[in-house]
């Protein structure tokens, strides 16, 4: 408006084109400044997507991202892996995988070959990435040189087992000999029968043990859980202990627990360590055997107040034919470790403070995805 009430004069109306001329001007320019921005941003972003599809290809382990259960990427790895898996398919864990020893591991058959993978997911609030490892060389090459490690111990062992083989052998050579006496009573025939009997039973039970030491990795592994891995050694040893007067008490805290071992070579690893407290323990002593387990590890600890394991044998302990029992072989902690190590596990022994020795054995617990 003028002065006079009028309508807006010619100079007015002029200089409001030119503010909105120079407005609109600038914002065209921003906006193709923008517009450059976008496309500069976007071919970087082509770029990083590039480099990213790289990475995923090259890499060795198998990468699959899941949106909302359904596979949206895959890389070569993962579909060389899994043949039936494409983009879109619903995602979930095959089913002719059954769970390894470790945590997030799978076993599974090509042919006539058993591979093992570990899985690990990664999950995001907008989709999950699923990494998938296949570890079926570095546990061959673990094995193989556990099997170096065994043999070169086996060599160590000779000048040992012909110690351990020689008095039984003598003694049953002899009792051999007297029966080939044509002349030989009918009760002595008998008793020599009987006693060559039982020195060829101990050296079939010393050579048992043998080979148990060198036997590999466990054969045929079952889920069990943890608890009643060690009930059932605690019952096996249930005549020992009442004849030796000893009480063994139990406090079991991981009834969740799971294990994936073969069970019947883990329930005898424990009884060869609670029969070893059973042994050394005084009437009237005892035994505690405790679990506790978390996500990762299942523990098992078997604390007694005997008298302590001897300081000598400390270092040794787990030797094969370390021993200081008249009647013993020294396998029983040899075969233990084995067996526990075979099962990606590890036992250790030390004497507590307050008196007695406490034995620890650590397997991996399986936890669920
Ligand atoms: N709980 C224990 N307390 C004290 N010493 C132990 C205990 N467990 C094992 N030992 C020692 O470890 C040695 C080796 O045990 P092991 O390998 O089972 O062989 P063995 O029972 O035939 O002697 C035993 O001879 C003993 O000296
Ligand atoms: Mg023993």
């Amino acid at each position: 408006m003028n002065e006079l009430g009028q309508g807006p004069s010619r100079n007015d109306l002029a200089g409001a084109f030119d503010l909105f001329v120079q407005a609109s001007q600038a914002l065209e320019k921003q906006h193709a400044a923008l517009a450059l921005k976008v496309d500069a941003l976007s071919a970087d972003l082509v770029k990083a997507n590039g480099r990213l599809n790289t990475l995923l290809d090259a890499l060795p382990a198998a990468v699959i991202l899941v949106e909302e259960g359904r596979v949206t990427h895959l890389n070569p790895a993962a579909a060389a892996l899994l043949p039936g898996l494409v983009s879109q398919s619903p995602w979930s864990i095959p089913t002719d995988w059954t769970a390894g020893e470790g945590p997030n591991e799978y076993h599974f058959m090509v042919g006539e070959r058993r591979q093992t993978v570990q899985l690990q997911q990664i999950v995001h609030p907008e989709g999950s990435v699923i990494q998938i490892q296949d570890i079926t060389d570095n546990l061959r090459m673990l094995e193989e040189s556990e099997r170096v490690d065994r043999l070169a111990a086996m060599g160590k062992m000779s000048a040992a087992i012909a110690h351990q083989l020689r008095t039984p052998l003598s003694t049953a050579l002899l009792y051999a000999s007297h029966l080939c006496n044509p002349d030989l009573a009918k009760d002595d025939q008998i008793d020599f029968a009987s006693r060559l009997q039982s020195q060829l039973l101990n050296l079939n039970k010393l050579a048992g043990n043998m080979l148990q030491f060198i036997r590999a990795r466990p054969q045929k592994t079952s889920i069990v859980a943890l608890d009643d891995l060690v009930r059932e050694a605690c019952e096996s040893l249930e005549a020992l202990q009442q004849q030796r007067q000893v009480s063994l008490t139990l406090d079991l805290q991981a009834a969740d627990c799971q294990v994936s071992v073969e069970r019947a070579s883990m329930v005898a690893a424990l009884v060869g360590i609670m029969e070893n407290a059973l042994q050394v323990c005084s009437e009237g002593q005892t035994i505690l055997v405790s679990t506790q387990a978390d996500h990762l590890r299942a523990n098992i600890t078997i604390d007694d107040n005997g008298p302590g394991i001897d300081p000598q044998m400390l270092q040794s302990l787990f030797d094969p034919f370390a021993t200081n029992r008249i009647s013993g072989t020294g396998l029983g902690l040899a075969i233990a470790r084995n067996t526990i190590r075979s099962h990606r596990g590890d036992i250790q022994a030390r004497n507590r403070n307050e008196g007695g020795a406490s034995f620890t054995v650590v397997l991996p617990s399986l936890s669920s995805l």
